[in-house]
């Protein structure tokens, strides 16, 4: 039955990403590529506003980090050195009898396939998560290349350019967003885990004595991220690795858990890496990756505290976070409670009617509207319709032009969570979103 309710919640939310704009299973008219997905208008604004709050929290609003935007094709020995190539791999089990593939921990010890019953999986192997490619017209060895699995190398072997073009002294960071591309044996749970996701990823250069200090204040730093993003906190939780989960870098790593309708899992990792990438880095280039300045007594290679984000995952889980089903409103009772800092839609600006001057007045309110905030025009179907898609859509607040409006230069503002209607100036409307959108 839990599993039921599960299902049911993840597939109307699924059905509503499509109905209104958010996320269409990619190459649709072709029969859909597994695992890929594609972000629709609202879904393209909300991924960009996720971007942006996480951007403006933890670099463009700090004077310790710094951005960049590293390309996602690289020289094929930074994955060597970086241990990807060696050992980034899951294990998998095969059946031989339907060919099925499973990741070898989701089977737990089970010995028959879970899709056709048989006894026939075979033993575990190791599988590389890397995308390969060629690089070039010649399709042989010396011309592979990888689709980065994670943005972080791009920031660790960036870490001089960066650190000596701006001048920062450690403890500083260096900050990216952008895709990455790992090719899972088990994808699925909608944008939870797929081939090709972004992530946003920031990296933390310190004195290895500070390790402890600086892990804390991430972790705090990232927790509060969340809140205000609007998550709900009784929904987050931390997950501190065991030594045997620890990834082949990390010396601690936490996670920042959601219990998503599937369970809790991991929405971000914040890793004490220690000096394990810069050392490999320094040792397969022979170039000097040491830090010194004039307050320490010799140079080190600096530690480095990691946190890192999956961006569409931070899409699906203030999805799900907001997704309310409210049966006080009638039929047409979903609501998308999103956060009005992120939003795609900040407000709506309906005409109450199509005529008696209404639509002019809307018109003009919505272009004024438009040149500061991405706000939605509808003058069709009834009020209530026209509220009730805004509701489903996320958009915080629907303007109304009516009657009233042409006498004193008000217009009604509907909040969509209270649904309580207030009267203001038109004057005073864009003030009134930029309070409330910060
Ligand atoms: N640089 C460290 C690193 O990549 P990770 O725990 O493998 O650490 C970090 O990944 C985050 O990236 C995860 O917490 C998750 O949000 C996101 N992520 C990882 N694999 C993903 C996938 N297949 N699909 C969607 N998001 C993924």
């Amino acid at each position: 039955m839990a599993k039921k309710n599960t299902n049911d919640t993840m597939d109307r939310l699924v059905s509503l990403c499509k109905r209104r704009g958010y996320v269409f299973q990619s190459s649709e008219l072709y029969g859909g590529l597994n695992s890929c997905w594609d972000y629709g208008p609202l879904g393209a604004e909300l991924k960009r506003n996720i971007k942006t709050f996480w951007w403006d929290a933890m670099t463009a609003r700090r004077d310790d980090v710094e951005g960049l935007d590293a390309a996602i094709l690289m020289h094929p020995d930074v994955w060597k050195t970086s241990g990807h190539v060696d050992e980034f791999t899951d294990p998998m089990v095969d059946c031989k009898t339907c060919k099925s593939r499973f990741r070898a921990e989701d089977l737990e010890g089970r010995d028959k396939c879970p899709t056709c019953g048989n006894a026939t999986l075979t033993e575990p192997r190791q599988f590389n998560l890397m995308f390969k490619t060629f690089m070039g017209p010649v399709e042989d060895a010396t011309a592979a290349v990888y689709l980065r699995p994670e943005t972080a190398q791009g920031i660790y072997v960036n870490f001089l350019n960066v650190k000596n073009s701006s001048r920062q002294k450690v403890p500083f960071g260096i900050a990216q967003i952008g895709k990455a591309f790992r090719n899972e044996i088990t994808p699925g749970n909608f944008i939870f885990r797929t081939r090709e996701f972004e992530q946003m990823e920031m990296q933390y250069f310190i004195p290895p004595n500070e390790d402890e200090k600086w892990l804390e204040y991430w972790r705090e730093q990232r927790w509060n991220w969340y809140l205000e993003l609007g998550i709900r906190k009784e929904k987050l939780r931390w997950h501190e690795h065991a030594k045997d989960e620890l990834a082949h870098y990390a010396k601690a790593a936490y996670d920042v858990e959601y219990e998503f309708p599937f369970g809790w899992k991991e929405l971000e990792g914040v890793h004490n890496r220690t000096d394990f990438d810069l050392t490999r880095h320094q040792e397969a280039t022979g170039k000097d990756l040491k830090y010194f300045d004039e307050r320490f007594p010799e140079k080190f290679i600096p530690y480095i505290i990691e946190t890192s984000a999956g961006c569409d995952r931070t899409l699906l889980t203030v999805l799900i976070d907001a997704y309310v089903e409210d049966k006080s409103r009638g039929d047409k009772s979903t609501v998308l409670k999103l956060s009005p800092k992120i939003a795609p839609l900040k407000a709506a600006v309906f005409p109450l009617v199509k005529k008696d001057g209404m639509p002019e007045i809307a018109e003009k309110v919505y272009h004024d509207l438009k040149k500061k905030y991405k706000v939605f025009y509808d003058a069709g179907g009834s009020v209530g319709r026209r509220y009730a898609r805004m509701d489903e859509a996320g958009t915080p607040y629907c303007i109304t032009i009516d009657g009233q409006t042409k006498e004193d230069d008000t217009v009604t503002v509907r909040d969509r969570d209270s649904m309580e209607q207030t009267r203001h100036k038109i004057a005073e409307l864009s003030d009134f979103l930029a309070e409330r959108i910060g």
